[in-house]
């Protein structure tokens, strides 16, 4: 191992210290030396994952494009491929271990060319050691809280003979003013919170991304009102758990506060993700209901519908403490579509268990709901329970149970039939080139047909037809 990497540990990341953040809020400047070091050339980034690592991307276009590159359409033209990684579940890691064995050939053919990886799968030790023993073609390794260094490391890649890898274990502080290229037009992400202190005992992520930190409401609005002139329609507010906003900066229902200052702003459309049932409070639950643009559309992840489970999980909620919260939201906003996470298979999770999951789906109805078999993730306390559960009866479970998601689903579709709703048009369909495509503010996919549309427009669409997984329709 080299003496100028830093290498990621467990151990570290796995402390969590009282300090405070600092906040840099200096307008971004770009050093000098790194300005024309992309100049004729071209980056690629390739995502993985979930929002937070879409949002880390477009910083990491707007520093590149900062440097002089230009958006490259194909890794074939490209002279710096960045994958930017996801560590949930083995599957996601797998994937992207395929893709940078895919790379190798270009690498051989253009020894100049830079392949990096960052994002969450790097932060992992056994990753990094992996990556480093096995796949030589990559020569830049960065992780998830040191985004803002890419100039220098980019660099350092171009200028010494060996690789670069340097991956902070322990979160640093919150870098405003970053640049960014949005990859939307109109819809905007918008991190109000980086990290996750929570803990479920199935997830890496609290080691991944550190520590619960909330950016200051003031640079929140500040980016929000950029947006907004700029055109856009549609904000998400990101965070791993966007309730606990502000718990950091000492604010007592921070989410509920920040929420009202956001609606107040009059951006169009306004979504959040991901809630946790244990944050929820009474202000949200109102502030929610009460500003129409903030869409009526929740996704609160469940995990499980059995209680020992759930605490086995370490949620920290009770079947009945979800159940309760639904039922408000639902009080509040009955039109209010939801969406779920199901994870089965836990540690020894039994026919019984599953059953109560299966229960609670088939009570709550939801639109849509993201089903995973569990994955033993290295590090985490559920990769250390003993599981007697089968890889088959696994697969079974998910199955079932996504025999009944997916007819909840339809049905939930079914009630739009002949309504009209409103759709903010994302641009033509990319199946077909004579329908257009957009969502509705409970977040349907709906594809419709119409004139003089345009991208950006929020529109009345009749739904003509409901399918499964998206609403046929025309514009009117
Ligand atoms: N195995 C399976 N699913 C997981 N998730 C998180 N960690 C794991 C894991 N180890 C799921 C949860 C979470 C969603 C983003 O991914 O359902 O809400
Ligand atoms: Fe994947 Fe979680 Fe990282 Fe998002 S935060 S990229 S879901 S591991």
């Amino acid at each position: 191992m080299s003496e100028h990497w830093t290498l990621p540990s467990l151990k570290e990341a796995k402390k969590r210290n009282r300090t405070q953040v600092q906040f840099s809020r200096e307008e971004y400047e770009l050093d000098e030396k790194y300005q024309s070091l992309g100049q004729h050339k071209r980056y690629i980034i390739h995502t993985y994952g979930c929002q937070a690592n879409e949002r880390d991307s477009e910083t990491i276009a707007g520093l590149l494009e900062a440097m002089g590159f230009e958006l490259s359409t194909s890794d074939e033209e490209a002279d710096i491929i960045l994958l930017n990684t996801c560590t949930i579940r083995e599957n996601a890691v797998n994937k992207v271990y395929g893709q940078i064995g895919n790379l190798k050939h270009l690498k051989q053919r253009n020894p100049e060319l830079i392949i990096g990886i960052c994002g969450c799968m790097t932060q992992e030790e056994v990753v990094v050691k992996t990556i480093l023993e096995t796949y030589h073609q990559v020569d830049l390794i960065f992780g998830t809280h040191n985004i803002h260094r890419l100039p220098e490391l980019v660099h350092q890649t171009m200028f010494s003979k060996e690789r670069t890898v340097e991956v902070f274990s322990k979160e640093g502080d919150i870098i405003e003013n970053l640049p960014a290229h949005r990859f939307g037009n109109y819809k905007a992400w918008i991190n109000i919170m980086y990290g996750c202190d929570k803990f479920c005992t199935y997830c890496i992520v609290p080691y991944t991304r550190g520590k619960e930190r909330s950016r200051l409401t003031e640079d929140i609005l500040k980016e929000i009102e950029e947006v907004k002139a700029d055109g856009y329609q549609e904000i998400t507010l990101l965070g791993q758990n966007v309730n606990a906003y502000g718990k950091d900066l000492g604010i007592d229902d921070g989410f509920g506060k920040l929420l009202e200052e956001v609606a107040k702003t009059g951006i169009p459309r306004i979504r959040f993700t991901t809630s946790h049932p244990w944050d929820f409070t009474e202000k949200m639950l109102e502030v929610i209901a009460q500003y129409d643009n903030i869409m009526p559309y929740i996704h609160l992840p469940l995990q499980s519908g059995n209680n020992d489970i759930l605490k086995l999980m370490g949620r920290r909620y009770t079947v009945e403490e979800y159940t309760e919260i639904y039922l408000k939201l639902k009080e509040l906003m009955p039109n209010c579509a939801f969406s779920t996470d199901i994870i089965v298979g836990f540690p020894n999770e039994t026919d019984e268990q599953f059953e109560d999951t299966l229960r609670m789906v088939d009570y709550f109805q939801f639109d849509n709901v993201y089903t995973f078999i569990f994955s033993s993730r290295e590090g985490t306390p559920a990769a250390r329970m003993e599981d007697n559960v089968s890889m088959e009866t696994k697969k079974e479970r998910l199955r079932i149970l996504n025999e009944h998601t997916i007819l909840h689903a339809y049905q939930k579709n079914l009630a739009y039939k002949d309504k009209v709703v409103k759709v903010l048009v994302d641009g033509l369909s990319k199946k077909n080139k004579d329908v257009y495509s957009g969502y509705t503010d409970t977040q349907k996919l709906v594809n419709f047909t119409g004139h003089n549309i345009k991208e950006g427009q929020i529109i009345d669409v009749r739904i003509t037809e409901p399918k499964s997984y998206f609403l046929l329709g025309e514009a009117v």
